[in-house]
């Protein structure tokens, strides 16, 4: 069968049904990881060249429909787009009963959090590299760590529960730091999660060993602390409770070592308006141009439809074929 079904959700030619939707809403971030950009910034899109708010409630409605029931928001970083809170409420209007969350660096939080949680955000992904200030200031290249712990505070005040952390384990630059991210979780009740490296950098720094493998990242932290399993997450990571009944959690998300492609229920949709299947995809589906040609709702199901069908079967890292995409993480949309 070469052709998408014609109802029901959104299914590749693999049979993975699509469930949960990222997306971003701007390519600019006022932070400079060095794993995603490099010092100055990239060129960033045009105003006129990202989704507005009515084109992007427009598009979530029809996704809503074909069964999408999770959507993250990211960017860029988030929170750099003006009048966020607004969007998120027409998000929550167009699916009530969506689980809608925020990808951040959460440098922005300790004032926006409260009104996005009244605007109807349910929870937040924080990004920290590192609980050290001048490490953090090298990885991300601001030295921001208080105001990101004071933006933490004031999402959990907000009831942006529970807060997740994403932490992108780089060799050789903070890996001696697990110990102290997992007793932080003990403290806090933070789900922790530990990313393997992806090559996914602007500069092209990316180097395959500079990864650490998450069962290595388990293994270190399930000896100071045992882990067990919490089953029932359909997410990409995979998540551990403290055996001794301590308050939150360590996540790994191991992409490049243990891929998930397999059961990736995922699909992106960029800044400007592509549907991506794949972060690592190398081709995408342009909706702005039919949406502001006019096209009808069912002329991007039909769209929708066709392009989830060509999802490819996974990412090729560490082949002799893998090919990295054009376009770095800010840029996708993590
Ligand atoms: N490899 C792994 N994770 C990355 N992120 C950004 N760049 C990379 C990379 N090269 C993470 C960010 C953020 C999430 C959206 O993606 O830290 O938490
Ligand atoms: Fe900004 Fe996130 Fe990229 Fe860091 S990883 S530069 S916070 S988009």
């Amino acid at each position: 069968m070469d052709t998408a079904p014609a109802d029901g959700p959104l299914v590749d030619a693999f049979g993975r049904v699509a469930r949960d939707l990222r997306i971003s809403v701007t390519d600019r971030c006022n932070f400079r990881c060095t794993y995603c950009m490099p010092a100055e910034g990239l060129t960033w899109l045009p105003k006129e060249e990202l989704l507005t708010f009515e084109e992007l409630a427009r598009l979530l409605a029809i996704f809503v429909r074909l069964g999408i029931r999770s959507v993250k928001i990211t960017g860029g970083e988030p929170t750099v787009r003006a009048d966020l809170p607004t969007l998120v409420r027409m998000f929550r209007a167009v699916g009530p009963d969506l689980d809608l969350s925020l990808t951040t660096n959460g440098v922005l939080l300790d004032r926006l959090a409260a009104p996005l949680a009244e605007a109807g955000l349910d929870r937040v992904t924080v990004s920290c590299d590192s609980l050290l200030r001048h490490r953090f200031a090298a990885m991300t290249r601001r030295d921001a760590l208080d105001r990101v712990l004071a933006g933490l505070r004031a999402a959990e005040a907000a009831g942006l529960r529970p807060v997740k952390i994403n932490c992108v384990v780089i060799g050789g630059t903070n890996d001696d730091e697990l110990l102290d991210f997992a007793r932080w979780s003990r403290e806090t009740g933070y789900e922790v999660r530990f990313i393997e490296y992806m090559p996914l950098d602007a500069e092209r720094r990316w180097r395959p060993e500079r990864i650490v493998p998450s069962a290595r990242i388990l293994e270190a932290i399930g000896a100071a602390y045992p882990l067990v399993a919490v089953s029932g997450s359909s997410e990409p990571a995979t998540t551990y409770a403290f055996a001794d009944g301590a308050p939150g959690r360590i996540g790994v998300i191991a992409s490049v070592t243990e891929p998930f492609c397999d059961r990736c229920d995922r699909l992106r949709l960029t800044a400007e308006g592509c549907l991506r299947t794949c972060l690592f995809a190398l081709e995408e589906t342009d909706l702005r141009g039919p949406l502001r040609a006019g096209a009808s709702d069912e002329e991007l199901v039909a769209i929708l439809r066709d392009a989830t069908r060509a999802k490819w079967a996974g990412h090729r890292i560490g082949r002799e074929d893998f090919v990295r995409p054009g376009r770095s993480m800010s840029m996708i949309g993590g």
